[in-house]
């Protein structure tokens, strides 16, 4: 089978890629990533010089290279999007390019060309929820300008299902952690700001909760959809594992011997959702995925992957910045 992924040299991606190549015989696969904010070459050196593996560089809004390039394919998973909410409430234009243009292009062509298409969508369509958790038929109702243009694709492709039967799968996921993943992020900006000792910003009083899951666990339920998944459906993946920011930095901190006094609040990002939540039986269900990785044993392995990384360990410009959705473009 050959895959195009799209977004492949980002952090779920990359990981996706690396699972599929080590641990599956019979997959080929083509990479699409325009190289934009958060991709980075070196996640997928490994990989690069196999014969079933190839990168093109390119962006998924141009519609004449994603025709070319999806021909030679059989299923396109579209990882590919502007990702983090901060940068979305500073210039939202990006993400409305890359993730509603970007996905409609790809929608739009396969089915014409009769391809499948796996959208990775996330829980923040959903928006923040005091109570409760989301089902795949609950009500959208996004906070951020980048959760608005995701639930926006997600929408398209929906219409496309119903309208022209197009073989389009969704998968909404939980906040991801653990390799890969570019600095800005909670997770690893905090394992890269405490191992060089400086101070580590939390918004607000690090009251917000989000359900973390390992990034394996992620890419193993896409995969399983990929297979096993049913035309026109949508699949949640959650982890059951809801944890405030607050608690998250402090186990980071206890797990790298360094002290809480590192801690620094600061001004909370407006429109910061305070919970999310999904239940994922659907998923369970269906693909019989289950979790391998439990939050401790996942933080341990992605804390020691940053520290075998020392190049990325020591590049701390992109983690420095506390509050990034001031910036203006
Ligand atoms: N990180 C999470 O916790 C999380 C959770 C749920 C869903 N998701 C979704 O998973 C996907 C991947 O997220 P990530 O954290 O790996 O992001 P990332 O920012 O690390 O990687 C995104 C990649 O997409 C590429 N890209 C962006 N726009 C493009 C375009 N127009 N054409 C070609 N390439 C383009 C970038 O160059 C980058 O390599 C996204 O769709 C995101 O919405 C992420």
């Amino acid at each position: 089978m050959k895959l195009l992924v799209t977004g492949g040299l980002g952090f779920i991606g990359s990981n996706f890629i690396l699972k599929l190549l080590k641990e599956y015989d019979g997959y080929e696969i083509l990479n699409v990533d325009a190289e934009l904010y958060g991709s980075d070459h070196r996640n997928l050196s490994e990989v690069k010089n196999l014969k079933n593996y190839e990168f093109i560089k390119g962006n998924i809004t141009n519609k004449k290279f994603m025709e070319d390039q999806i021909q030679k394919c059989d299923a396109v998973i579209n990882f590919a999007a502007e990702s983090f909410v901060d940068r979305s409430i500073s210039d939202a234009n990006p993400f409305l390019v890359s993730n509603i243009r970007g996905a409609f292009t790809i929608l739009d062509i396969i089915s014409k060309q009769n391809k499948r298409m796996i959208q990775i969508s996330t829980d923040e369509v959903f928006g923040s929820l005091s109570t409760g958790t989301a089902t795949e038929n609950s009500k959208f109702n996004p906070s951020s300008p980048y959760a608005a243009t995701k639930a926006a694709a997600e929408l398209l492709i929906n219409s496309y299902s119903i309208t022209y039967g197009s073989d389009v799968i969704i998968t909404r996921c939980t906040n991801n952690y653990g390799p890969r993943q570019f600095l800005e992020k909670l997770i690893p900006k905090t394992i890269v700001l405490a191992y060089n000792n400086k101070k580590i910003p939390v918004y607000g009083n690090g009251s917000n909760i989000r359900d973390w899951i390992f990034v394996n666990d992620h890419c193993d339920a896409v995969h399983l959809a990929l297979e096993k998944g049913k035309s026109g459906e949508s699949y949640n993946i959650s982890a059951n594992n809801e944890i405030d920011n607050l608690t998250v930095i402090k186990k980071i901190l206890e797990l790298m011997n360094k002290s809480e006094e590192l801690i620094e609040f600061v001004e909370d990002r407006p429109g910061h959702d305070l919970r999310y939540s999904m239940d994922s039986s659907k998923t369970m269900k269906n693909f019989d995925w289950k979790l391998k990785s439990n939050f401790e044993d996942g933080l341990e392995k992605t804390i020691r992957w940053y520290m075998q990384n020392p190049q990325i360990l020591n590049n701390i410009t992109n983690a420095l910045e506390s509050t990034p959705w001031k910036n203006s473009n």
